[in-house]
């Protein structure tokens, strides 16, 4: 088992999830330490059940994680089924976001070794599940954040703009407009021009509103909160402030949805291994767990629903 590209709250209540479902059906883990980079250089420990005590409330991962370049490479990647075989492992769990996805496809083409892939990632945007470990817990701490910078912009004659993660994706923004009673949210999927942003400012200001929280999803396609800001000040001559949480959203530790999601999940691949199922994603659809093969899980395309946008100004006049 590994845990791969950024790390997730929840990621760890998976790992034991998957120790302890393990261990009950006589199966034997070996964690892999820092992810892909781990499985070519067969940086290899076995994990006793007692191995993962005292984990399941606390952020992070204890298995470590990397982004790996050589991971990549065919060459990398045989490598890895190598070590993996000469220690005597046949399958592989990978926990992670849509990279990992896209790292456990590559891997179980060349059939040496079974995979099954668990989604862990703030973003929430990986195909084949509704839901991703760590969503939740992200959102909620970046909602504690904007209830702050509520209290002391309700103080005064400002716009408050709240960088968050996501990479390329929105959830993340439009959950925590939505949950924080932000006046607009600016995502990738739907971008809104500067005019717009700066008319609906205006607006929501002549009915009455002193302040305004706006959330910018981080990322070259939306330009950032700085820019924005800074454009949005120079059009209405309003004083501006941003915050950018970046990595503060990661930390932390994860909520009851969050150890619930990653518990059932990594229970689910340890079942789908001892059936012998073929590389599969485990999701959630609806609230229920599921599997999915894994390359068809890859294919799908997940997508905002952008009536959530909507919904961000149709609660803010
Ligand atoms: O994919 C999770 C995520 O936190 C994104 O939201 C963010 O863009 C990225 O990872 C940051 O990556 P790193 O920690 O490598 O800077």
């Amino acid at each position: 088992m590994l845990t791969a590209g950024g790390d997730a709250p929840g990621m760890n209540a998976a790992i034991r999830a998957v120790v302890r479902a393990a261990h009950a059906g006589g199966i034997e883990v070996v964690g892999v330490r820092r992810g892909f980079e781990g499985l070519i250089d067969a940086s290899f420990e076995l994990l006793p059940s007692r191995a993962v005590a005292n984990i399941v409330q606390h952020g992070g991962t204890i298995l470590e994680t990397s982004r790996s370049k050589r991971f990549r490479t065919l060459s990398g990647r045989k490598r890895a089924a190598d070590n993996l075989l000469a220690h005597g492992v046949e399958s592989l769990v990978t926990i992670g976001g849509d990279g990992t996805l896209a790292a456990a496809c590559a891997f179980q083409a060349n059939r040496r070794v079974n995979v099954v892939f668990v989604p862990a990632t703030i973003d929430n945007d990986v195909p084949g599940t509704d839901y991703s470990i760590g969503f939740d817990t992200a959102v909620n701490t970046a909602l504690g954040a904007i209830d702050r910078i509520r209290d002391t912009a309700f103080a005064s004659e400002r716009l408050f703009f709240v960088e968050v993660m996501g990479r390329d994706s929105g959830f993340i923004a439009t959950a925590v407009a939505i949950g924080g009673g932000a006046e607009a949210v600016i995502v990738p999927e739907a971008p809104l021009a500067i005019e717009e942003l700066c008319r609906r400012i205006m607006e929501s200001h002549q009915r009455g509103k002193r302040s305004s929280i706006i959330v910018v999803s981080e990322g070259p396609r939306t330009g950032g909160a700085m820019a924005i800001a800074g454009k949005v000040a120079a059009r209405t001559g309003m004083e501006a402030r941003v915050t950018v949480l970046g990595h503060f959203q990661r930390g932390g530790a994860p909520t009851a949805r969050d150890r619930v999601a990653a518990s059932r999940m990594g229970a689910a691949a340890v079942e789908a291994l001892a059936r012998r199922r073929p590389p599969t994603l485990i999701g959630e659809e609806r609230g229920e767990v599921v599997c999915l093969p894994l390359e068809e899980a890859a294919q799908r395309r997940r997508r905002l629903d952008p009536s959530l946008v909507e919904l961000v100004y149709r609660l803010s006049v």
